[in-house]
C-alpha cells in the first residue's frame, strides 16, 4: 500500500501523525530544518536524535549541503555514521545534480555520490527530480527513493509560459491550456504526469527504486500522485491533516447524534 511520509522537521507534527497511527517516514531538508529551528533550542544534534527515536524503523531523509561528490558522499556517511544508531533509519537526500548551472553538462556529482553511499549500504534518497530520466539515472546508480517535485514543477510550467499564480493553486494533472497549447517543460505537463511517466518508465525497465512524490501542495495533488503510482507521498503537515476532513462527514455526523433514540443509547452504553 502507498506510504505516507511526513515533509516536516517539526517534532511537534512528526508526534501529531505518529500519534494517529500514519507516520510511515520522515522527508526533511535544509529548508524544513531552518522552518523547525526555533524548536531545536540551540542544539540539533540532539534535536535530530529525538526525530530519529520518534520515528524508529521509519526512514527519516537527511540531506546533504555539499555539491562536489567528495563533500555529499563525506557528509552522507558522517550523517548516517552519527545518527543511524538511533532508530535505524536514517536516508541520505542526494540532489540528482548538485550543480548551480542547469546548462552546464556537470560531472555528475550527484549521480557519482549515489552510487558510492549505494555501494557501502548507505540507503539514498534521490532528491530534486524533474524528469524520468533524471529518476532513471538515480535508480541506477542505487537509490532507494527517487523524490520527483510534483508542486515545483507545476511552478515551473507556470512560470515558463507566464501564467500567474499562488503556491497552492490546483493544477490540472492533464496539463493546463494556454491558446490551444498544452503547456510543458521537456514533454512533462505537470508534477503529477511527472510521477506517472517515471512510473511508466520504472515499470517497464521493473526498476525496484520506490517514487516518492514531494513537493505537494494540495489534497487533489496527494490523491492524483497516489492514482498516477507513486509508492510513497511526502506532504506537509496541514495537508496530511486534512485528509480525513469533509463537509458531508461533519454534518452526517450532526445529523446521526440528533437521531439518537434513548432505546439505541442505552444499548450501546451497556
Ligand atoms: O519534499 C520537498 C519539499 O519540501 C519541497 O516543497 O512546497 O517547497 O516545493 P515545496
Amino acid at each position: 500500500m502507498v506510504k505516507i511520509f511526513l515533509d516536516s522537521a517539526k517534532l511537534n507534527e512528526i508526534e501529531k501523525v505518529k500519534s494517529w497511527g500514519l507516520l510511515d517516514g520522515v522527508t526533511t531538508n535544509p529548508s524544513l530544518i531552518k522552518k523547525a529551528s526555533d524548536e531545536f533550542g540551540g542544539n540539533i544534534e540532539e534535536y535530530i536524535k529525538k526525530i530519529l527515536k520518534v520515528a524508529k524503523g521509519k526512514p527519516v531523509s537527511l540531506e546533504v549541503i555539499g555539491n562536489t561528490y567528495k563533500e555529499m558522499v563525506a557528509e552522507g556517511e558522517e550523517l548516517f555514521k552519527k545518527f543511524n544508531r538511533f532508530g535505524k533509519n536514517v536516508y541520505i537526500k542526494i540532489p540528482v545534480n548538485p550543480s548551480f548551472d542547469e546548462s552546464s553538462e556537470g560531472d555528475f556529482d550527484g549521480i557519482k555520490a549515489i552510487k558510492t553511499l549505494s555501494k557501502k549500504k548507505i540507503p539514498v534518497n534521490c532528491t530534486l527530480i524533474f524528469t524520468p530520466e533524471q529518476a532513471l539515472l538515480a535508480a541506477k546508480a542505487g537509490a532507494k527513493f527517487v523524490s520527483p517535485f510534483v508542486g515545483r514543477e507545476d511552478d515551473f510550467i507556470r512560470k515558463k509560459y507566464g501564467v500567474s499564480f499562488s503556491k497552492d493553486d490546483y493544477f490540472p494533472a492533464e496539463g493546463q491550456r494556454k491558446k490551444g497549447k498544452v503547456l510543458e517543460d521537456e514533454g512533462i505537463v505537470s508534477g503529477v504526469d511527472l510521477i506517472k511517466e517515471t512510473r511508466k518508465v520504472f515499470d517497464r525497465e521493473k526498476i525496484k527504486t520506490k517514487i516518492l512524490a514531494a513537493s505537494i501542495r494540495n489534497k487533489e495533488e496527494f490523491r492524483e500522485c497516489i492514482i498516477a503510482g507513486a509508492d510513497i507521498i511526502t506532504a506537509p503537515f496541514d495537508i496530511i491533516e486534512s485528509l480525513v476532513n469533509h463537509f458531508k462527514t461533519a454534518e452526517g455526523m450532526k445529523d446521526f447524534t440528533k437521531d439518537i433514540v434513548p432505546e439505541y443509547k442505552k444499548l450501546v452504553d451497556g
